[in-house]
């Protein structure tokens, strides 16, 4: 019947957005979710750091029976995707920033894309730029700050604005028309961001991309749960703040506290 979750972690809160992408395709799979917001932001971090906290990760979400992982954080999968690969035998999804589908589409032959420091200086992330990029402007910003606003609840603040529109400016004075989102914090800023931007600039973020292969996946390992009963969904968080993530969530979910 394949009822064991799908393991999903992230630095923190931020990959609920990509657990409701998966949550929306595949309404039937019970999910077990890992926010490691006491190590927040990872974005700062050295690789090695960065590789042995994903590892800690997984290793967790594999000790409590899951089928497939979910790395919904873009840091960790750029730096750490790898040495995962390596060390664990079940399928495991990372994501990337949508790079590609900007560049095939941007009219301006400008793209730009927020992400933190340790995904934009990773090799991952210059090896799919070089790859799909080569002739269009790409103006990168590191999202310095972000995702500790976000992780403390403090989205709508004038700070957060104020950020936003510091680190959107250069990319608007260069005639974007694509915004990538390269953290899975980001999506939670669309509504600023729609605000801040002209018109023309399409935002982009791969949540839906990541949903769609960890179905297809499932699908070709033979891994789909045949149980069509409402899901079950479990959330941890190792701080004691579960508001942010349970408001970020929504419709009432449970969010639990793990001393992990
Ligand atoms: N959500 C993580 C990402 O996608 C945030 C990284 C961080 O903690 O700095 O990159």
């Amino acid at each position: 019947m394949n009822t064991q979750p799908i393991g999903i972690f992230d630095s923190g809160v931020g990959g609920t957005s990509i657990w409701k992408e998966i949550h929306a395709l595949l309404p039937f799979e019970n999910t077990l979710y890992l926010a490691d917001s006491k190590n927040a932001p990872y974005g700062t971090q050295s690789e090695k750091k960065i590789i042995d906290l994903s590892i800690k990760n997984t290793q967790f979400l594999v000790d409590k029976g899951c089928k497939i992982i979910v790395v919904a954080c873009n840091t960790a999968t750029t730096n750490a995707i790898a040495a995962l690969r390596a060390q664990f035998k079940i399928p495991i999804i990372g994501i990337e920033p949508a790079i590609k589908p900007a560049a095939l589409k941007t009219q301006t032959k400008a793209v730009g894309i927020l992400a933190t420091k340790g995904t934009l200086s990773s090799a991952l992330f210059h090896q799919t730029t070089d790859l799909y990029a080569s002739g269009i402007t790409i103006i990168e910003r590191i999202g310095e700050g972000l995702v500790q606003l976000i992780e403390s609840g403090n989205i709508e603040s004038d700070e957060m604005t104020a950020l936003l529109k510091q680190y959107t400016q250069p990319m608007v004075e260069s005639n974007i028309d694509y915004l990538v989102l390269g953290c899975t914090h980001y999506p939670y800023l669309i509504p600023q961001l729609i605000k801040l931007l002209p018109k023309n600039v399409n935002i982009i973020d791969s949540g839906m991309a990541v949903a769609k292969h960890t179905k297809a996946t499932l699908e070709s390992n033979n891994l789909i749960n045949t149980q069509i009963i409402s899901s079950k969904n479990i959330f941890y968080i190792n701080t004691k703040n579960t508001q942010t993530m349970a408001s970020l969530l929504g419709e009432h979910r449970k969010v639990d506290y793990l001393d992990f």
